[in-house]
């Protein structure tokens, strides 16, 4: 059946079938290659899109920015110090005002409460480019990734995250797995594992796509035979800085080094993190996190080497924003 997302949002991916998701990540790899080669056609030309950011971005935001700008959309940058939105007018006002004005709403900051009234209120496509509980766009990005670095097929590609799996992208990786019939894995210990009702939602979807579901506290066991190893700062936008020493207590033993990699037992394994990276001293919590704690050597979830390795696919994947979120755009929009 052909696949149509016109007017649609895109608030989790706990709505998209795999079908539409499939159309998403095939589409941005077709504007990917149309931008390559100076073939893209702009189908968005009078059309204006609101980016709300309550939390901070340099990858969401840019990609929607330049996103638009290739097609020939509007944008509008609107944050709660110089806009009214939260603390002098509701959502729900918010959403209808917006949607009298806009062909689309992007959405980041805490609550998937917000994101889904927004949706319902505005009469327009809703994006929502993170909350604490999911990160549907990043989920875009790093299919198509994945797809551009293993020549086998979906139902054949294993994927591992390590790290603090009880949030928006440990959620959203767990889920993109299920719905695309893969072999997910979550190496976590108990108290940062996904919510029991995400994996429930996760197993059920697995039964129908095929997908192997696996949550274990062994990182070990997470990562032997997969393709990929995903990972994700310890501690996220809106958690309070107190919590990092529990927090690195708890997520050494999955930080992701060269022998973890190693331990895939696949030397074509490649690394992947949604970034931004705790991978050096060269930003102030790196910095800090490096001098606090010497036996974290080089790097927090993430070795340094491992980073900069030529396993590493960060970049590929950080670029890969851009695309999926304009196939977003085009799909919903044009
Ligand atoms: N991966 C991601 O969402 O990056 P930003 O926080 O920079 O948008
Ligand atoms: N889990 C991270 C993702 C950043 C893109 C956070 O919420 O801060």
């Amino acid at each position: 059946m052909a696949v149509n997302l016109r007017g649609r949002s895109l608030l989790s991916l706990v709505e998209e079938t795999p079908a539409e998701i499939r159309h998403l990540v095939d589409l941005g790899h077709d504007l990917k290659r149309a931008k390559a080669s100076r073939q893209e056609r702009p189908l968005l030309g009078g059309k204006s899109v609101a980016l709300i950011f309550e939390k901070t971005s340099t990858r969401t935001r840019s990609a929607f920015e330049v996103a638009a700008a290739d097609q020939g959309a509007h944008t509008t940058f609107l944050e709660p110090s110089s806009t009214q939105i939260g603390h002098k007018e509701s959502i729900k006002d918010t959403a209808r005002v917006l949607g009298r004005m806009f062909d689309a709403i992007q959405y980041r900051g805490a609550s998937q409460a917000t994101v889904e009234q927004l949706a319902q209120y505005s009469g327009v496509p809703v994006y929502n480019g993170l909350t604490d509980e999911w990160h549907p766009t990043q989920m875009l990005a790093d299919a198509l990734t994945m797809s551009e670095h293993t020549h086998k097929h979906r139902h054949e590609t294993a994927f591992a995250y390590l790290g603090d799996a009880r949030n928006n992208t440990g959620h959203s990786l767990l889920l993109l797995g299920a719905k695309l019939g893969m072999d997910v894995r979550i190496g976590a210990p108990a108290a940062l594992q996904p919510s029991a009702e995400v994996v429930a939602l996760c197993r059920r979807v697995a039964e129908d796509t095929g997908a192997r579901v696996t949550v274990t506290e062994d990182a070990q066991e997470a990562v032997a035979g997969v393709d990929f190893v995903h990972t994700d700062i310890w501690v996220s936008m809106g958690e309070p800085a107190e919590v990092w020493d529990e927090r690195l207590d708890l997520l050494l033993p999955y930080q992701v080094n060269a022998a973890l990699m190693a331990a895939t037992g696949n030397p074509r394994a490649r690394f992947m993190h949604c970034l931004p990276a705790y991978h050096d001293a060269h930003t102030t919590v790196g910095a800090r996190l490096l001098e606090q704690r010497p036996e974290l050597s080089d790097g927090v979830e993430v070795t340094d080497e491992v980073f900069e390795s030529p396993a590493s696919i960060v970049f590929d994947q950080a670029e890969n924003r851009l695309h999926t979120i304009k196939a977003l755009l085009v799909a919903t929009l044009a």
